[in-house]
């Protein structure tokens, strides 16, 4: 059973406290504190977090912490580690932690250790990827592979696309990497216009291999390639990421070039396994190993920190104060990082898949929001678009800022500018404008009173609006393996709190067997039944465009 949490005592007392919490000033909480910084901030596993600009006090967050205590957040994750099967509804372990656990790791699942087959697959992964990057494994007239097209949806795709462009400095000089997830043939288009036959491989990576998009965007790809090799030939072209030996073999590629992984790896946490092959072919198993070590090192963290110093706890129990108590609906992302420029949608897959959810373990309707929307764009692009919503719109968006302390380039000046952004725009979303300062500002200035009077609302800033910045030393291998990690634990303590599985995704699943259906009405003349007069209307027009077509 779970008890329903809005009942219990810490979430009452940080109820009472909201009130408080929503007339204090964030500006003023920095004045009375000089040591607010270093209160409220943490250095694990090579990252930095600053969370210090968020409307809280030492006593909200002891309050916070005793609310994680009493909903079990410590129980569930020696639970997930020990290989329990926490996701009750797919009655599934969760174990993505023990894909970057060193050889030795005990993590077992129904009593089998599992770290074998683990490094049994890594190892596979070092000699397919050292025989493509060598140029010793040839395309079928004899020359070396230069492009990788990543064909998978969801997690088979976020998560290498993100990690293979924010490493995007350790690619092999001859390789390049294309992702294809879309079932619109335009993605699968643009990249085979790219790329040549002769020295592509494709990685199809599907932990079901059923998903429609993936295996569509699969078949053409293999017509594609029919059309310039033939079927034997095909082998050193395709390669897949699966869990479904079978499917792979029907679809034509053979078991040895084949990369499995497991089901108690979600496809949103799979990154690590083998979905990280074409990762791992663009900067090496090495780098790959790095990536690894870098969510392992932030695994340790949480599982032995005390909550009071644990980043991914303390980073969630912050978006649980901004969600249920100040009512935040939305959570923006900010990497400071143009190579980051993919993490807020891999983000979004995480979280909202993970935690967008609307009844608890026990089936019953949660009495309590639960994951906000979570959306966001690199800095400092995003000034130039949303920011103004940030800063003077009427909804209060938490933001994290994400930046790295190094650049991984040697242009004089930009990274200097670019964190001074960065840091400003936290500064200016905790400190706001005063009518007061306006005022004082645009008569320094010298215009006539009635001006000042008409402009000040419009150049006032409320201010106190709550963000988190995260740095990085440089944006290597480790510190984006250790920065996925604290994201995926923050979800995990979300989802624990708000009483939900983290898990599954059931939601996914009506629209496909919707689209199913109207995929064969399309095909055909019959007209369409049982539908609403809209979506009957839509399927009439979308026919007729098909039979002017020809
Ligand atoms: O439809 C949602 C989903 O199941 C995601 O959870 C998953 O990452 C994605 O589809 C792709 O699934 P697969 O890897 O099995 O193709």
């Amino acid at each position: 059973m779970t008890p329903d949490i809005t009942g219990g005592g810490a979430w009452q007392a940080l109820l009472d406290r909201s009130q408080a919490a929503r007339s204090s000033q964030m500006r003023d909480l920095f004045k009375s504190d000089p040591q607010r910084f270093n209160r409220f901030s943490l250095a694990a596993a090579g990252l930095f977090l600053d969370y210090s600009k968020n409307r809280l006090d030492a006593g909200t967050l002891d309050l916070l912490l005793t609310l994680a205590r009493e909903r079990g957040v410590e129980e569930r994750r020696n639970a997930m580690f020990g290989g329990g099967k926490i996701n009750s509804t797919e009655k599934r372990a969760v174990l993505h932690t023990a894909l970057r656990a060193p050889r030795t790791s005990p993590a077992a699942v129904d009593g089998q250790a599992v770290a074998d087959e683990v490094h049994a697959v890594l190892d596979r992964i070092r000699l397919f990827t050292e025989r493509v990057r060598s140029g010793e494994w040839l395309g079928h007239t004899g020359k070396p592979i230069t492009d990788i097209v990543n064909i998978g949806i969801g997690g088979s795709d976020l998560g290498p696309k993100m990690a293979s462009q924010a490493l995007r400095t350790y690619h092999h000089p001859r390789l390049r990497c294309h992702f294809v997830s879309n079932v619109d043939a335009h993605d699968l288009d643009a990249a085979l216009h790219q790329v040549d036959p002769a020295t592509t491989l494709f990685v199809i990576a599907s932990k079901t291999f059923t998903t429609q998009e993936t295996m569509m965007n699969a078949r053409s790809a293999r017509a594609w390639f029919l059309q310039h090799g033939n079927q034997q030939q095909l082998a050193r072209h395709f390669v897949a990421v699966s869990t479904n030996i079978r499917a792979v073999e029907e679809f034509g590629i053979d078991s040895a070039n084949m990369f499995p992984f497991w089901d108690w790896v979600g496809g949103r946490y799979s990154v690590w396994s083998a979905i990280g092959l074409s990762v791992a072919l663009m900067i090496g198993y090495e780098g790959f190993r790095q990536f690894l070590d870098g969510g392992f090192a932030m695994d340790q963290h949480f599982i032995s920190a005390p909550l009071e110093k644990n980043m991914p706890a303390l980073l969630a129990l912050v978006g649980i104060w901004n969600r249920n108590f100040l009512h935040a609906a939305s959570q923006s992302i900010a990497p400071y990082h143009q190579d980051l420029r993919y993490f807020p949608g891999y983000l979004q897959q995480l979280e909202m898949e993970s935690n967008g959810k609307r009844v608890t373990l026990d089936g019953k309707t949660v009495t309590h929001a639960t994951c906000p929307v979570v959306w966001g764009d690199v800095g400092t692009n995003g000034q130039h678009a949303y920011f103004q919503l940030l800063h003077q719109g009427t909804e209060t968006i938490p933001v994290d800022f994400i930046a790295a302390l190094r650049p991984a380039h040697g242009i004089d000046g930009h990274h200097r500018v670019l964190l001074a952004n960065c840091f400003a725009q936290s500064e200016a979303l905790m400190l706001g404008k005063t009518a007061a300062e306006v005022e004082a500002e645009l008569s320094g200035q010298g215009l006539p009173p009635e001006q000042v009077a008409a402009l000040v609302p419009h150049k006032t800033f409320p201010g106190n609006r709550p963000s988190n910045t995260i740095l990085l030393d440089a944006l290597t291998p480790a510190s984006l393996g250790a920065l996925v990690a604290l994201y995926e634990h923050k979800t995990f303590v979300q989802g624990v709190i708000w009483g939900v599985n983290s898990f599954d995704q059931w939601g996914v699943e009506l629209g496909k067997v919707l689209a199913k259906n109207i995929e064969a009405e399309l095909n055909s003349d019959r007209g369409s039944q049982s539908h609403d007069s809209s979506t009957s209307g839509l399927i009439a027009m979308a026919r007729d465009a098909a039979r002017s077509l020809g």
